[in-house]
């Protein structure tokens, strides 16, 4: 993609999803200036270097970073990953104490330095550390929002595409709600290219069926935990949906993308970070008041919503 002239990323945490994100960012040439800051000098300095010994190869981005605060300063975006991260067989909101602390901490110091940005919370439990960084910060909803459900939409569409005998960017299917256990697909309104997701078929390829689906949806919710017993961590495909997601702001593309923002009467949902289907541009994240839910989907949305209001309210 053309690199946005003067366009400034920063991602926040030189760890294992940091450090993804800004390799991601560079390859895929998301923003202009590039940059990755952590108080852990050493690691955060390494990781830039390292970066940037491979900048011959990448397009006309650059890689600049280190521990001080400063490095942030003029971002257009920051896409937040500090924090600690999942043990294998822990589940995401059993970061959310140690993590918010990180968060409050961290945002009024960032909002400091970088005004103007449009923040995305990766780190998790991304959709309860927006609710509490969106009231520490108090900036509208729309320009602090996680990245949510985009990751695993993504898996989604990859598991359905390979069963299918499909390309993936011809699956129309999004993951909505927690980007957590309370997750589930908007199966109402999947389709494969025009035909709805339990009408395709082509051959070597007969139509998949109710069971299929739900085996599906469960091997997309449990995706990470898999990924996190055998290797420790997830971090390249988070990385490269935290690059999508930084290209759309960038490049004010006003794309469909299911990520989580604060919502505001939402399906009668208010107050609580959840992923669904939202136009991405410059200004940030704003739901698609359209998109419908049928009467399970919409049990589910609201069994999201207070599984994730019960913790924020634990964290205040
Ligand atoms: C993931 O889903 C751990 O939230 C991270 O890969």
């Amino acid at each position: 993609m053309s690199v946005i002239e003067n366009s400034k990323l920063t991602v926040v945490g030189a760890g294992s999803v940091g450090s993804s994100t800004a390799y991601a960012a560079l390859i895929r040439g998301s923003a202009r200036h590039v940059a990755l800051y952590d108080i852990a000098t050493e690691r955060a300095e390494a990781e830039v270097l390292d970066l940037a010994h491979g900048t011959q190869f990448t397009g006309s981005s650059d890689i600049i970073g280190g521990s001080d605060i400063s490095v942030v300063e003029g971002s257009h975006v920051v896409v937040i990953t500090a924090g600690a991260k999942q043990n294998p067989g822990q589940t995401r909101i059993e970061l959310a104490g140690v993590n918010a602390n990180i968060m409050k901490t961290m945002m009024p110091q960032l909002l400091e330095v970088a005004p103007d940005a449009i923040y995305v919370i990766v780190t998790n439990p991304c959709d309860v550390l927006t609710v509490l960084a969106q009231e520490a910060t108090g900036l509208p909803p729309e320009r602090l929002f996680a990245s949510g459900t985009v990751l695993d939409t993504s898996r989604l569409r990859w598991l359905l595409g390979r069963r299918a005998g499909v390309s993936t960017s011809s699956v129309h299917a999004y993951i909505v709600g927690e980007h957590g256990d309370t997750e589930f697909p908007l199966w109402s309104r999947a389709t494969i290219g025009t035909v709805p997701i339990l009408d395709w078929q082509t051959e070597g390829h007969p139509p998949m069926t109710v069971e299929e689906l739900d085996e599906i949806a469960v091997d997309v919710r449990d995706a990470a935990y898999k990924v996190i017993q055998g290797k420790g961590a997830t971090n390249y495909a988070i990385g490269l949906s935290s690059a999508r997601i930084v290209e759309a702001i960038l490049g004010d593309e006003h794309a469909v993308m299911p990520v989580s923002p604060v919502l505001d009467d939402f399906h009668g949902v208010s107050g609580v970070a959840l992923s669904v289907p939202s136009i991405v541009s410059a200004s940030g994240a704003v739901p698609i008041r359209e998109t419908t839910f049928d009467e399970h989907e919409l049990a589910l949305f609201h069994r999201s919503a207070d599984a994730l209001r019960s913790v924020a309210v634990e964290l205040r």
